[in-house]
């Protein structure tokens, strides 16, 4: 089987994280956000997945290359000159979704839950229409594309609207699909959005169905959500005793949800949970309190400080005594000095913050 991941979108919503490093490589759970999804698509008999990319495609490459063998998967990079939006990327890995007549799948970079792909292929086959997107429910449908479907319970889309303004319901697209190769021939090679344009066209042709997606679901594509997504998988992990986490007799762990990777170094008397996941090569030094939480690769919590609802970037220090929270987020290589106070932050990489930050705010 084939499935596309739309890797394009600057990922400003995620700054200053993502001026660093590329949305999909943001780690999510210590692992790149889209290597959850290159993971289960393999897992679901997928063998060729093609990366939809209009920016920094360098990176990726280099990255994501590693992977094919550890996945089994072949990883083919489609590059934008212009970003295409949403459909565009379709039309142009053409050659590889259309290879055979089989249906491919098609993901949001920025999407995190279990990715239901063997039961939607189920589905997709039964029904017979053209396309299938995952729907979930959220409280605040405003932000998404919603899905109204007919009464008669086969999942037939009645209604898509994308970011509706006045309230249509509350289940939205997931952000995930699969689709006939024949939807190619509705998109043309220009920018152009899959939401707006394409799905309205197959909710016309009565050719477009929803699946309800079962358990967790976050779009983490911007700070607070990442968080609120990082506590939703580290409670998923918890209900499937993972042993992706640390076992909740850790003298430090309090509350569970705790990943810690094995480079990580943990000082006396900490504090730690619930849900925090602490990258590779952080230092924590002693009695320091973490919670709701994320420590990535090489950041440094010195003795004392106290670390809640926060993204720490790599290789970001955070002072001894220091106080930070309320989805404070520090970009690469960002330096909190003693003592000092961060309410709400949005730190730029390489900035050295000395004194205190009372109000939520970005610091250039
Ligand atoms: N290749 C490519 N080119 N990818 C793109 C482009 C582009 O020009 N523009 C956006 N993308 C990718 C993004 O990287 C992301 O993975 C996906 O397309 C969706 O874009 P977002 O910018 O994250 O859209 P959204 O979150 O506002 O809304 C979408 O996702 C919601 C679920 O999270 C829509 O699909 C909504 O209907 C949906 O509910
Ligand atoms: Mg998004």
């Amino acid at each position: 089987m084939k499935g596309l991941i739309l890797v394009g979108g600057y990922g400003t919503r995620l700054r200053p994280l993502t001026l660093t490093v590329p949305k999909p490589l943001v780690e999510f759970g210590n692992r790149p956000m889209i290597l959850h999804q290159v993971e289960a698509l393999a897992a679901a008999g997928v063998t060729d997945i093609v990366l939809a990319v209009n920016y920094r495609p360098e990176v990726m490459v280099a990255t994501l290359k590693k992977y094919e063998e550890e996945y089994g998967v072949k990883i083919e990079f489609s590059v934008e000159t212009e970003p295409l939006g949403t459909a565009g990327p379709l039309k142009l890995a053409e050659d590889i979704l259309k290879k055979d007549d089989t249906p491919f799948f098609v993901l949001n970079s920025d999407v995190i839950c279990e990715y239901p792909f063997k039961q939607l292929a189920d589905f997709h086959k039964a029904h017979g229409g053209a396309g299938t997107i995952v729907a979930t429910k959220v409280e605040e449908p405003s932000k998404y594309g919603v899905v109204v479907t007919t009464p008669d319970g086969t999942g037939l889309i009645d209604r898509f609207v994308e970011k509706p303004v006045e309230f249509v319901g509350n289940r939205i697209n997931a952000g995930i699909y699969i689709l006939n190769p024949s939807v190619i021939d509705l998109i043309e090679l220009r920018p152009t959005s899959i939401e707006k344009e394409t799905f309205p066209k197959l909710v016309q042709n009565k050719s477009l169905y929803s699946f309800d997606l079962e358990g967790f679901w976050m779009d983490v594509g911007q700070p607070k959500d990442f968080l609120s997504g990082t506590c939703l998988y580290l409670s998923s992990l918890t209900r499937k005793n993972s042993n992706l986490l640390c076992s909740p007799n850790e003298p430090y762990v309090v509350g569970g949800n705790v990943m810690v990777d094995p480079s990580a170094k943990i000082g006396k008397n900490c504090r730690i949970g619930p849900n925090v996941t602490i990258g590779p090569n952080v230092v924590i030094g002693d009695g320091v309190r973490l919670q709701r939480s994320v420590l990535l690769d090489g950041s440094r919590i010195k003795d004392h400080a106290w670390v809640k609802s926060a993204i720490v970037g790599w290789n970001s220090t955070v002072g001894r005594w220091a106080r930070i929270e309320n989805v404070t987020v520090l970009g690469d290589d960002v330096s909190v000095s003693d003592e000092v106070y961060i309410n709400g932050g949005s730190v730029l990489p390489h900035k050295t913050i000395s004194s205190n930050i009372e109000m939520p705010s970005i610091i250039m």
